[in-house]
C-alpha cells in the first residue's frame, strides 16, 4: 500500500478523527490516486485512507486502525449504520457521511427502497466494494442513485442518475407517521425528500391548535403545511418548485386536507403577504435551502435573512411562533440570532428563544467533524411586555 505523510502540526488532525487533509497539509503522496496508509512525519501510523490530488480534499481517511478497505471493512460500517438507526423506523438517513465513518457517501432509506449520493472521488473509486457490502448490509428491494449534487460537481465527477440495483419504482413512497407522500424519484430535490426535518415537524402537529394559521415559507412538498391541517390548522405553503408543489397538491387532495399554495420567491410572496390585509399566522416557518457555501458569502445572505423575517415579523401574530431553520454550516445559531435580532429591532418586536434544535439523531453529528452539525433550527415566540 503506497503511504502519505501529514506534514507535522497537521498529523494532530488524523489522530483526532477528523477524515481529512489537503493537498497542502501533506509532507509527501504518491504520484497516483488509489488507497494509502497514513503516517506521521515521525513514521507513526495514523489511518487507512484515499489519496487522489484532484479532489478538493486530497485525502479521505476511513479507518484509524490498521487494515484494508475491503468489503468486509464497507460490511461493519454499514451494520454500525444500521444498527444505530435500529429503532427509528424504516425512513430514515441510513448513512451520513463522515459521522458514520463513510466521508463521501450519503444514504437515505425510503422503507425497501435506498437512495444513495456519491459526493466524492474516494467513494466514486471505491465504489465497486462498497456498493455490494451496502446490498448485503441493508437488503433493499431497489437501490437508486442521485449523485448530482454540487459537492460532486466540485470534485469534477460526472452526475450519476438511476437505478442501481434491483427493482425501483418511478414513485417513492414516504411515510412520515402515516402522511404519505408520492415522490417521483428522478425529479425530486437532493436524494428526494427532507428526512431532517421529522423531528420538528412532529414538534409543530404537537403545538399547533385547531383554526390556527401557520405559514410553512419554503415548503417543499409541504410536509409541515400538511402536519397544521391534519391538525385542523388553516395552511399556507410557499415555494419556487412547482414539481414539489405537484406532490404537495396531490398528497392534500388524497388525504382530504385543504392546504393553500402559492409557487414564487419566498421574498417576493413574504413581502406581498405583508403588505396584504391577510389575517396574522400564530406559526411562521422559514426552512431555506444552504444558503451559503463559502464564508465570504455570508454578509449578503444575513442581508438576504434580514430581508426575509422582516415580512415574516410582520405576518407573526402576538405570541406566535417563529421556526427559523439552517442547513449550512457556515450559516450557525449565532448568525441566526443576530439576523434575527435585526429583523426585530426593525420591526420593533420582542422575541424569546424557546428551544434550538439541531441535526437529529440519524442525521448523527460527530464531535470530531464540526461539519457534521449543519441544520440549526431556532424556535422563537413572539412575547410582548
Ligand atoms: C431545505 S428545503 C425545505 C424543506 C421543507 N421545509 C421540508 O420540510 O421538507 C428548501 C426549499 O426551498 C425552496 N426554495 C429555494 N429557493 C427558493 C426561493 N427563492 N423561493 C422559494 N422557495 C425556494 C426549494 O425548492 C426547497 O423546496
Amino acid at each position: 500500500m503506497d503511504c502519505v505523510i501529514a506534514k507535522v502540526g497537521k498529523d494532530k488532525k488524523v489522530r483526532n478523527f477528523y477524515p481529512g487533509l489537503f493537498a497542502d497539509e501533506l509532507e509527501s503522496a504518491p504520484d497516483r490516486p488509489g488507497v494509502v496508509r497514513v503516517l506521521s512525519h515521525q513514521n507513526d501510523f495514523l489511518g487507512v485512507g484515499y489519496y487522489d490530488p484532484r479532489s478538493r480534499v486530497a485525502l479521505r481517511v476511513y479507518r484509524f486502525e490498521e487494515g484494508p478497505l475491503d468489503a468486509k471493512f464497507f460490511l461493519h460500517r454499514f451494520a454500525r449504520a444500521r444498527a444505530k438507526r435500529a429503532r427509528l423506523g424504516n425512513f430514515h438517513r441510513l448513512v451520513h457521511a463522515e459521522a458514520d465513518g463513510l466521508p463521501g457517501l450519503v444514504v437515505d432509506r425510503f422503507g425497501e427502497i435506498l437512495v444513495v449520493q456519491v459526493r466524492n472521488r474516494a467513494m466514486e473509486a471505491l465504489r465497486e466494494t462498497w456498493l455490494p457490502a451496502l446490498i448485503e448490509a441493508a437488503a433493499p428491494v431497489g437501490l437508486y442513485e442521485r449523485s448530482d449534487t454540487d459537492s460532486r460537481r466540485q470534485e469534477g465527477l460526472p452526475e450519476r442518475v438511476g437505478v442501481l440495483y434491483g427493482e425501483v419504482p418511478a414513485v417513492l413512497n414516504v411515510d412520515e407517521d402515516g402522511l404519505v407522500f408520492q415522490i417521483p424519484i428522478a425529479l425530486a430535490q437532493k436524494t428526494g425528500y427532507y428526512l431532517d426535518q421529522r423531528e420538528n415537524r412532529r414538534r409543530l402537529e404537537q403545538m399547533v391548535q385547531p383554526g390556527q394559521r401557520v405559514l410553512d415559507v419554503y415548503s417543499y412538498v409541504g410536509a409541515f403545511a400538511l402536519r397544521a391541517a391534519r391538525k385542523g390548522a388553516y395552511a399556507l405553503a410557499v415555494d419556487k418548485d412547482l414539481e414539489a408543489l405537484g406532490v404537495l397538491d396531490r398528497t392534500a387532495f388524497r388525504l382530504g386536507l385543504p392546504v393553500d399554495i402559492r409557487q414564487g420567491d419566498a421574498l417576493e410572496v413574504l413581502d406581498s403577504l405583508a403588505r396584504s390585509k391577510t389575517p396574522p399566522f400564530q406559526h411562521v416557518l422559514l426552512d431555506p435551502p444552504t444558503l451559503v457555501k463559502k464564508p465570504d458569502e455570508l454578509p449578503r445572505v444575513k442581508r438576504l435573512l434580514v430581508d426575509l423575517l422582516r415580512p415574516a415579523l410582520r405576518l407573526l401574530d402576538v405570541d406566535g411562533w417563529l421556526w427559523l431553520s439552517s442547513c449550512a454550516y457556515y450559516l450557525g445559531v449565532d448568525e441566526l440570532l443576530e439576523v434575527t435580532r435585526r429583523a426585530a429591532a426593525d420591526e420593533g418586536r420582542r422575541l424569546r428563544v424557546h428551544a434550538i434544535q439541531y441535526n437529529p439523531p440519524d442525521h448523527p453529528w460527530s464531535l470530531h467533524v464540526p461539519e457534521s452539525l449543519y441544520l440549526k433550527t431556532i424556535l422563537f415566540q413572539d412575547d410582548p411586555l
